[in-house]
């Protein structure tokens, strides 16, 4: 038998780094999916199509970049009461270290799958739980909102540890449009760089309390259905992220180039300094309008929806 569990990226709308420090952010989960598939071995595996590797989890030296699924499959084998060798197969269309959450969809998933190989029923508050540990392997200092929209999906108010399901309101009537600039970042290191300049001045805790206004006031917008006054919060919080160090030529260039061609909003989602970025527009929009703007730079671009479902066994 093969357990097969899919969890969904996630697009930080606002609130990025001033989450870390307790601030709330608004994130939806979106349509592109981290799919892990489990089943009996001798040992215990993890093949990762997009990192083109494979590692044993059960013996001495595991590669950094795949411990934290030392760590899920520790902690759930502790709920099972059991332990048994496993093949898991990573396969992902999120881009990893790009700022759409791909290592926290990936251990969700693995978690969820995990949990079903073992007979335990996956709750998703346990889900959410073992993800968030896993999570801080990977990054240090994670805020907790990436795991949590890839568990729960939908669009969620988030601020330390808890969560508010939200109605996508006027996200309804928009098209988000992601660009992928390609550079990829470590998403603690960027954290980390951020921290140390907040400790700097205190000037950074007012930006810290405008970040807060700002996403109270765009939680306000959206469910009012004003694209307008989202748009400008938005990009106002792009500004903050500009102001804390977290963007760059690139990151930039893309922002610019989204609002040319009409977007209303764009910013920096995730950790910023490379990554992606994303536009907000008014209306349907085809995607060869980005050819001609992206191509050239070796940019990636999509076309994503809200998705109100988080972790979910899939079929093989
Ligand atoms: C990373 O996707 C978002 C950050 O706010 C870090 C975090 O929330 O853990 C930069």
């Amino acid at each position: 038998m093969v357990y097969c569990s899919i969890a969904p990226a996630k697009l930080i709308l606002l609130g990025e780094h001033f989450v870390v420090m307790g601030k709330p952010a608004l994130a939806t989960a979106v349509d592109l999916y981290a799919k892990v598939c489990i089943e009996r071995s001798d040992e215990k595996w993890i093949e990762s199509s997009n990192l083109g590797e494979k590692t044993r989890i059960d013996s001495q030296g595991v590669p950094e970049k795949f411990r934290q699924f030392q760590l899920i499959a520790k902690m759930v084998e502790e709920m099972a009461g059991v332990e048994r060798g496993f093949y898991a197969r990573i396969n992902s269309d999120i881009p990893v270290s790009s700022g759409l959450g791909s290592s926290a969809a990936v251990s969700v998933a693995f978690t969820h799958a995990l949990m079903g190989f073992y007979g335990v029923e996956p709750k998703l508050e346990e889900v959410n739980r073992v993800a968030y540990e896993a999570e801080k392997v990977v990054h240090g200092k994670p805020s907790g909102v990436d795991n949590t929209v890839s568990t729960y999906g939908g669009l969620l108010y988030y601020r330390k540890g808890v969560f508010k399901r939200v109605d996508t309101g006027v996200l309804d009537e928009c098209t988000i449009v992601i660009v992928d600039t390609r550079i990829r970042r470590d998403t603690g290191q960027v954290v980390r760089k951020v921290l140390d300049l907040i400790s700097r001045d205190d000037v950074f805790e007012k930006i810290y309390d405008i970040a807060e206004i700002i996403v109270e006031k765009a939680l306000d917008a959206v469910s009012k259905r004003d694209l307008h006054r989202l748009s400008i919060l938005i990009n106002v919080n792009h500004g903050l992220l500009e102001a804390i160090g977290v963007t760059n030529y690139e990151t930039e260039y893309a922002v610019h180039r989204l609002k040319e061609l009409g977007a209303l909003a764009s910013k920096i989602s995730g950790a910023g300094l490379g990554g992606v970025v994303y536009g907000l527009f008014n209306k349907p929009i085809d995607k060869s309008l980005f050819k001609e703007a992206f191509d050239k730079k070796g940019f990636g671009y999509y076309i994503v929806k809200p998705v109100s479902t988080g972790v979910k066994f899939a079929s093989i």
